[in-house]
């Protein structure tokens, strides 16, 4: 007879658990490239990309390094924080728009951290692709089906931007940041909203191009390749500056929160003018909106738990903080969560 795994599912009479945050980890390519190296090789400058971006430099994968790579070393990371072991996991969650193996690309990180019980898969949702991941992963806690999950944004955008096209490649970098999410008496994920709007698809993608080849009369395929990042960053700024404040005050409602009770505003890293305007709009003083742009540009799934990680192993971030959490990009999708740091 086919015996049910003990380690998992709720047990007749357990309670219905809650799930809590208790690592993080990450990773980013050691090259990196300032302003004044972009301007080298596309009409721009430190000037132009520092006052409308925030940024200053971005890391980049060089070619024999891997998404798997970067991933890996960053759930490692999460996993030693969260003191447990590779085969305590049930769970690995792959937020990424740059596969290495458009199959999927979380069980070649399953097999790189030796996490043999873990189930493995990828989750797509552009930059906001941490936040659907995060609102996912809390779902299989809930649900009582599994306890450790280990959840990662990874991206190597370098790879699919246009490095001719200045109106989007100084703004991507490559990184990947991780967190651990556990069971727990107590839930920390205090309220979500997610929304997607594929009318305004066009503004911001990564596409497929077929080109179509006749195997033999009658029969035609569209095999192709992905077009590099094309983006209307006018409309992706306006609609971001708009929906961005609409959905982290529906999260804090569904937390039963306000602003004030925020410590931390943790953002997708875009465009430090975006950061400030939605923090504005919610009245949150600029200390405690968490920013790395300056270091690591826009890199996508990776920015959120990028910038979170350092925040918390320089002890700014503390056990018990209340992060506001929100991420948009592609799709256009866009979400936010309200959590409680630690256990
Ligand atoms: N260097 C110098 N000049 C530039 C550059 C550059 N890198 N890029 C554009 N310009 C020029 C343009 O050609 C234009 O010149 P023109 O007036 O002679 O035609 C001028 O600067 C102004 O261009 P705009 O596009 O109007 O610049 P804007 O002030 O809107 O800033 C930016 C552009 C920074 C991209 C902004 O629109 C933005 O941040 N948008 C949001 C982007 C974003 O958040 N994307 C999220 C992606 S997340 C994901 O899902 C992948």
């Amino acid at each position: 007879m086919l015996q049910l795994d003990q380690t998992l599912g709720q047990r007749p009479g357990q309670q219905w658990v809650g799930m809590a945050m208790t690592g993080c980890g990450s990773s980013a390519p050691a090259l990196s490239l300032d302003n004044e190296g972009m301007s080298q090789f596309v009409e721009t400058s430190d000037e132009w990309i520092a006052s409308r971006t925030g940024i200053r430099r971005r890391h980049l994968a060089a070619p024999h390094e891997s998404l798997v790579g970067f991933a890996s070393e960053a759930a490692r990371a999460a996993i030693a924080m969260a003191n447990l072991q590779p085969t305590d996991i049930d769970l690995i969650l792959l937020a990424t728009s740059t596969p290495e193996d458009l199959f999927g690309t979380a069980c070649q990180i399953q097999a790189k951290l030796g996490a043999s019980r873990a189930v493995a898969f990828d989750l797509t949702a552009a930059c906001s692709g941490f936040i659907f991941g995060l609102v996912t992963a809390a779902q299989f806690i809930r649900t009582g089906v599994y306890r450790n999950i280990v959840l990662i944004g990874a991206d190597v955008l370098s790879r699919w931007v246009d490095w001719g096209d200045r109106r989007t490649c100084v703004l991507f970098g490559d990184g990947a940041g991780a967190v651990v999410l556990q069971a727990s008496d107590r839930d920390r994920l205090l309220g979500f909203a997610l929304q997607s709007d594929g009318t305004q698809n066009s503004d911001l993608n990564l596409a497929y191009q077929p080109h179509p080849t006749e195997l033999t009369p009658g029969v035609s395929i569209g095999q192709g390749s992905f077009a590099p990042v094309t983006m209307n960053g006018q409309e992706v700024y306006r609609f971001a500056v708009r929906r961005v404040p609409e959905i982290i005050e529906k999260a804090l409602f569904h937390a039963g929160l306000d602003a004030k009770d925020l410590d931390w505003l943790l953002m997708h890293q875009a465009n430090q003018r975006i950061l400030d305007a939605v923090a504005k709009r919610l009245n949150i003083p600029p200390e405690k909106v968490v920013s790395n742009l300056a270091e690591y540009g826009n890199t996508s799934a990776a920015s959120i738990p990028l910038a979170l990680d350092p925040e918390v192993r320089q002890g700014r971030i503390k056990p018990g903080d209340i992060i506001a959490s929100a991420g948009f990009g592609a799709g256009l999708s866009w979400g936010s969560v309200i959590f409680e740091w630690g256990s």
